[in-house]
């Protein structure tokens, strides 16, 4: 792959990268759109990445389907599709880690721990190998977009960030592989992410700045249905992820719930009617 990468450059040839654990769906497809506009070539990653799994966690039940999800990158027009093996990237011996200080500290780095580290190093080990002009995350993951960012700028990965938005259910559910989990009630429970997030931009858009009451509607919908257990609603700074009392400029809400035994994330951003312009 490296020797792959150095010859499109050499080549002159731009090169945009989306990593995944594949199990694809038309959210990671919407990103390998985003990729396939915006350069001459598209590297597509498929490696469920251990390191970003914690103790208990659903390393070893992380669906895959390797000819399903072959089948549509190609469909997609991913000119190289790179699936490593665990072996190869984290050979024995293999000690070496990417920690960031301040914004794995909130949200979903406050339940899983380990889990972001896993994450920038994976990220930081692929853009070596892949050597990308612009790299595309889903605003799903916002956290790990905000993450991605300052490292890349921390570290002078020479690679532009690029976010893409999150693609839904027509239900509002946001696509994510971990659905396959819901049972049929379950999955109706999960609607209450959107449901919660849809009410706090009505309450924001009806004049309501206080995010206290914001987030106590957002937990009634949640916990109103069934097999839901909350690890966190938050209102927050969307570059530092540092909690805001009040809502008077655009703001990130992020959420994330367990559903039965899944885990489930979800945010959207709030916008204050004149917040911006004031
Ligand atoms: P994965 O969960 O497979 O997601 C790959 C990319 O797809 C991420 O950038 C994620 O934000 C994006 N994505 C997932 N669901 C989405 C949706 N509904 N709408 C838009 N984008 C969506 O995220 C990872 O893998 C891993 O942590 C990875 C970055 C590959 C590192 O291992």
């Amino acid at each position: 792959m490296q020797a792959l990468a150095e010859d499109f450059r050499r080549q002159e040839r731009t090169i945009a990268f989306v990593p995944t654990m594949g199990y694809l769906h038309d959210g990671h497809i919407s990103l390998l759109a985003a990729g396939r506009q915006m350069a001459d070539i598209l590297v597509v990653s498929i490696f469920v990445n251990p390191t970003q799994f914690g103790p208990g966690e659903d390393y070893a039940n992380y669906p895959r389907d390797p000819e399903r999800d072959r089948a549509l990158a190609e469909k997609a027009g991913t000119d190289v599709l790179f699936m490593p093996e665990k072996e190869q990237l984290y050979p024995e011996g293999y000690e070496t880690y990417v920690t960031q200080t301040h914004l794995p500290k909130h949200l979903c780095g406050l339940f899983r721990p380990t889990h972001f580290s896993g994450v920038t190093t994976i990220v930081a080990k692929l853009f070596n190998i892949v050597k990308p002009h612009y790299a595309v995350f889903g605003e799903k993951d916002y956290q790990q977009l905000a993450i991605v960012r300052k490292m890349a700028a921390d570290l002078n990965f020479d690679t532009r960030i690029v976010g893409a938005p999150i693609v839904r259910e027509p239900d509002g559910l946001a696509l994510s592989s971990r659905n396959k989990y819901l049972a049929q009630q379950q999955r109706q429970s999960a609607l209450s992410l959107n449901r919660a997030l849809t009410e706090a931009q009505q309450m924001v858009a009806r004049g309501e700045t206080r995010a206290e009451c914001i987030i106590e509607k957002a937990v009634q919908i949640i916990t109103a249905q069934a097999q839901t257990g909350i690890d966190y609603v938050r209102i927050c700074d969307p570059e530092t992820l540092e909690d805001v009392a009040v809502v008077d400029r655009p703001v990130l809400m992020a959420l994330a719930v367990h559903v039965g035994q899944t885990r489930l994330i979800d945010n959207t951003m709030l916008v204050p009617q004149n917040g911006e312009q004031q």
